[in-house]
């Protein structure tokens, strides 16, 4: 009406990353507070973007179901702060499908998922149970204490991608070696600049020599659909960085959160069952892969809001995790809590294709490390392990543990 001041524009504020002082597993609170105001609010991204912020948990599986939201990254703003923040990013190379939408997406999300069999399943889930054990048997030789992230929860999900592509033994240590640096926080950017060039190289020649000698693998598998040696070499490596980082940090967060909680490591010896609701509680509550981003294809109006084409959605997985409307007490970590609906592996048709090998892994990692080391703890004071806070996926970059009056 006329004479109305017209309503003031909503600020538009960077992501909030910082955790709360002395709580390293709850987000931080300013999300909350978003949250709690309305599911979508205005976010100022790194490289000057206007764009929105989704932090409701129905909101957020609204966006990732929708296909007006497009996953490709030549469109996408950045909501993290990144030194590689260059927009607009290029398009994803063949094969790289967690970045394109349907149908091309679809094509090789079919093939991949086809890939995916019962029988592969069976095989990987003795193979996690077997490098699981080897593992504790060399923390117990080298104890009583150790870095739990170098010597269990990395090397589980490293060795495992290795048995999905088919990385013949011989290779496995350095292949293992170069894909840690990939995510070593310590390293230089020339080590894992050389890494990845290490990696590639490694997997464009994986590629022809299953072609031509296929042994009993995904990869080889795969070589008989009709795909490019390129192709093939960008699906191996979005395996490995989709799915080693992310579960070796699930790995070690998660014995985190469970030491940081009273009873809750022994309670993971307390019979069949609780591995797997514990596994999809501590998904929930951690939400590693903490925020993802979408890209409006065309004008939609969200939660009530009109998002214009062209602007980009960051989405809080951290904050749908913790939305009351979706589970009561949200901040509490209740290892038999029905956590069913998390967005933790996303949600759409970019839902996370390993989830059962990931949970596979966590559902042997952590039961067979308590039953090994049942008087396992954290090696130095909660505050001093360091986290990884200025990372796309959060977790520790290290853990010292100690057992049986071992210190570190
Ligand atoms: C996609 C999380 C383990 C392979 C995703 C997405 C999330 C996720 C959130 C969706 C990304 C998006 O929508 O943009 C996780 C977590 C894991 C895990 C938390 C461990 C606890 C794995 C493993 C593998 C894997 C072990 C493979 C061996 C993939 C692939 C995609 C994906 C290929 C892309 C799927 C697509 O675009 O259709 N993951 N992941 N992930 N994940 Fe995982």
């Amino acid at each position: 009406p006329a004479g109305a001041a017209a309503p003031l524009p909503e600020q538009a504020a960077p992501l909030p990353t910082a955790r709360p002082a002395g709580r390293p597993f709850d987000p931080p609170e300013e999300l909350a507070r978003l949250r709690g105001q309305r599911p979508l609010s205005r976010l100022a991204f790194p490289d000057g973007h206007v764009g929105w912020l989704a932090t409701g948990h129905a909101l957020v599986r609204a966006v990732l179901a929708d296909p007006r939201f497009s996953a490709r990254q030549d469109l996408m703003h950045n909501p993290l702060p990144s030194p590689m923040n260059e927009w607009p990013f290029p398009p994803a190379p063949p094969g790289m499908f967690i970045n394109m939408d349907a149908p091309d997406h679809t094509r090789y999300r079919r093939l991949l998922t086809g890939a995916f069999t019962v029988r592969r399943m069976r095989r990987l889930t003795a193979r996690v149970e077997e490098v699981a054990a080897e593992h504790l048997d060399a923390m117990e030789r080298r104890g009583p204490s150790a870095d739990l992230v170098e010597a269990y929860a990395q090397p589980i999900p490293a060795l495992l991608i290795c048995e999905l592509l088919g990385v013949p033994y011989a290779d496995r240590a350095s292949f293992q070696r170069q894909a840690t640096t990939l995510n070593d926080h310590d390293a230089t950017p020339e080590e894992v600049s050389a890494a990845y060039t290490g990696i590639y190289t490694y997997l464009g020649e994986l590629v022809p020599a299953k072609r031509a000698a296929p042994t009993d693998d995904l990869l080889s598998e795969l070589t008989a659909a009709d795909l490019t040696d390129e192709e093939l070499t960008n699906i191996g490596l979005l395996l490995l960085g989709a799915g080693l980082d992310t579960t070796a940090n699930m790995i070690a967060l998660g014995t985190f959160a469970l030491l940081h909680h009273p009873g809750a490591f022994a309670a993971l010896s307390a019979g069949p069952g609780i591995a797997d609701t514990a596994v999809e509680e501590l998904l929930r509550y951690l939400s590693i892969p903490h925020t993802g981003v979408r890209v409006a294809l065309e004008d939609v109006e969200l939660g009530g809001r009109p998002v214009k084409a062209g602007e980009s959605v960051a989405i809080s997985v951290l904050a749908a995790n913790r939305d009351p409307a979706k589970f009561p007490d949200p901040d509490i970590l209740d290892l038999r809590r029905n956590a069913s609906g998390h967005v933790a592996f996303g949600h759409g048709i970019h839902q996370c294709l390993g989830q059962q090998l990931a949970r596979v892994e966590m559902r042997v990692a952590f039961p067979a490390l308590a039953a090994r080391f049942p008087a396992l703890r954290l090696a130095v004071a909660p505050e001093d392990v360091p986290l990884r806070t200025d990372s796309d996926i959060y977790g520790v970059r290290r853990l010292p543990v100690a057992w049986d009056g071992g210190d570190r």
